[in-house]
């Protein structure tokens, strides 16, 4: 199954696409991870990509595009993957759909996650993500570690992301209002999108999820 997860920083894409991947049993390719990863590790890539995340501003689509096809060409991918974060602009779904057509592929779903600003904000506030892979995400009240400060999965130290200031927020949701959203437009065009409401557990929306994915089905896989 290639599905698209859509929404505002802090819906809980990256949270449901954890659950999400496993269920269906297909790599969780998130952009934003992928650049923490390179950061962290010092790569070239790491270095284009690291002022404009610490700004909230969108990585420009040369460095992005590139960076996402690769992951996508990797051989854990072939049967499916979930999108978490990518495409982020009308010029990346373009670029997607080029890719999947070049491919003789399709995507099955776009999954856009519905939650008011107000959560959102809630929601960024308190989360914690693990420095050895930012993937591993908690929150201080919503989804708290076993041990404060260390994650669950893999023992590594919990840390808030710099691009989680108020500020830098802020100028995220506006970015997202800008560049992201009209792909929601783009995809409706193509019957693909299924909007849920991301409020409620994280139980309760991973349920929504699957019951949504579920009707998107088209490959016959399990
Ligand atoms: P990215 O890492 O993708 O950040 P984002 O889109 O801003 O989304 P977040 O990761 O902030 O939120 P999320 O929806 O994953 O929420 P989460 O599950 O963590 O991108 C970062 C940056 O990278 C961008 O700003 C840009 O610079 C660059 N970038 C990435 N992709 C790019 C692209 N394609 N093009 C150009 N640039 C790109 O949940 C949030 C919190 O809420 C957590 O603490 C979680 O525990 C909690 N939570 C989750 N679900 C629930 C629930 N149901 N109830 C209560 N709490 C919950
Ligand atoms: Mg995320």
């Amino acid at each position: 199954m290639r599905i698209v997860l859509v929404g505002p920083p802090g819906a809980g894409k990256g949270t449901q696409a954890e659950v999400l991947t496993k269920n269906l049993s297909i790599p969780h390719i998130s952009t934003g991870d992928l650049f923490r990863a390179n950061i962290s590790q010092g790569t070239d890539l790491g270095k284009q990509a690291k002022a404009y995340m610490d700004a909230g501003d969108l990585v420009p689509d040369e460095v992005t595009i590139g960076m996402a096809e690769d992951r996508m060409d990797a051989p854990d991918a072939a049967e499916g993957f979930l999108l978490d974060g990518f495409p982020r602009n009308e010029h990346q779904a373009q670029a997607l759909d080029a890719y999947l057509a070049g491919h003789g592929l399709a995507l099955d779903g776009v999954l856009d996650l519905e939650v008011p600003e107000d959560e959102v904000v809630k929601r960024i506030a308190g989360r914690r993500v693990c420095r050895n892979n930012s993937a591993h995400v908690f929150h201080v009240e919503y989804k708290k570690p076993q041990a404060e400060g260390v994650c669950d999965v893999c023992g590594g130290e919990l840390y808030q992301r710099s691009d989680d200031a108020e500020d830098k927020v802020r100028n995220r949701l506006d970015v997202y209002h800008r560049e992201t959203e009209p792909i929601i437009d783009y995809y409706k065009r193509q019957n693909l999108v299924v909007t849920i409401s991301a409020l409620g557990s994280v139980e309760e929306v991973t349920a929504r999820a699957m019951a949504a994915l579920k009707d998107r089905r088209t490959d016959g896989a399990a």
